[in-house]
């Protein structure tokens, strides 16, 4: 499946607009694509998708757009979402070939979309994501593989809170204090991480979620604020988070765009109540 860099370069010239090129055969076909592993597909869109994207049917938007039926329906046509005009104008159906090609080339596919991933999704995991996707999103025609989904769910069996009660009272019961610096703003704003996974903020329309991942980094969105696009993401290893430790800066990263995003921690909360509370 991989192709090789003259190909690439190739197409590229090709392609103005991303199209197949003519008379090309489909490579994601429905054999291949009902024939992937589930479970890696599922483990790989939990990883590296489910922070930005839900799959059910009425399911909300989170920092992307909600997927339900996305394969065979034209590209950034959900209504109640604001994507990129790069989105909006790229006037093609999703296919399962341009949902993989998409991934595995993010920025060059189609330049100035909006959707932050921090890498190209593998070679070994693209095709088992995209059939797990259509399966869950009401795009597949042959059935679901009997699994225990339930076990799949808990794999360690533990919650956050048991397996790192040292992060876990630093986060829930402390400040996250943010200054984003670019060319044109600087702003500053506090987040509150809650037990929900959500995280609600100091500023008003800002507001986030967070989840550990496979590999026990702690990953969370921040949206609503006034960049361009209104979102960024973050991961850390949670071993990094465990001992706590209180400054206005602790970390600087390096975002996109050449902005810089400042991070610290603050003992303590405004009110602990609102904090526990927020968002309903
Ligand atoms: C950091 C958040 C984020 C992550 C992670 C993310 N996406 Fe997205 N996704 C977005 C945003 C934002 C858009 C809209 C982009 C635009 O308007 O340019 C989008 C758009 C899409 C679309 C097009 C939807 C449409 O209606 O046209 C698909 C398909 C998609 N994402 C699949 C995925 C898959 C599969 C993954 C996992 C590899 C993933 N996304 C990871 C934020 C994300």
């Amino acid at each position: 499946m991989k192709r090789t860099a003259a190909t690439v370069a190739l197409l590229a010239i090709a392609w103005s607009v991303p199209a197949p090129p003519a008379g090309a055969q489909e490579r994601l076909t429905r054999e291949t694509l009902a024939g992937a592993d589930y479970v890696r597909g599922r483990l790989a869109f939990q990883q590296r998708c489910s922070a930005c994207h839900t799959l059910a049917e009425d399911a909300l938007h989170l920092a992307g757009p909600n997927l339900w039926q996305v394969i065979g329906r034209t590209a950034g046509s959900r209504e109640e979402f604001s994507y990129s005009e790069t989105l909006k104008e790229a006037g093609f159906a999703w296919t399962p070939d341009r949902v993989d090609d998409w991934l595995a080339n993010p920025d060059d596919y189609l330049p100035g979309n909006t959707m932050l991933i921090p890498e190209p999704v593998p070679d070994r995991d693209r095709l088992a994501m995209i059939s797990f996707m259509m399966m869950e999103t009401g795009g597949a025609d042959w059935p679901r593989p009997e699994i225990d989904i339930a076990a799949l769910e808990t794999p360690r069996g533990e919650s956050p809170a048991e397996r790192f009660p040292s992060f876990w009272n630093h986060l829930m019961h402390n400040t996250t204090h943010f200054r984003w610096v670019d060319e044109e703003r600087e702003f500053v704003f506090d987040a509150y991480y809650n037990k929900d996974g959500s995280v609600s903020s100091s500023m008003e329309g800002v507001d986030g979620f967070w989840h550990i991942d496979d590999r026990d980094f702690f990953c969370y969105a921040m949206q609503g604020l006034p960049i361009r696009p209104n979102y960024f993401v973050q991961c850390f290893p949670v071993a990094a988070m465990a001992i706590p430790r209180f400054s206005e800066q602790l970390w600087q990263s390096p975002m996109y765009g050449g902005a810089i995003l400042y991070g610290g921690i603050l003992a303590g909360r405004p009110t602990d109540d609102a904090a526990e509370s927020a968002p309903d």
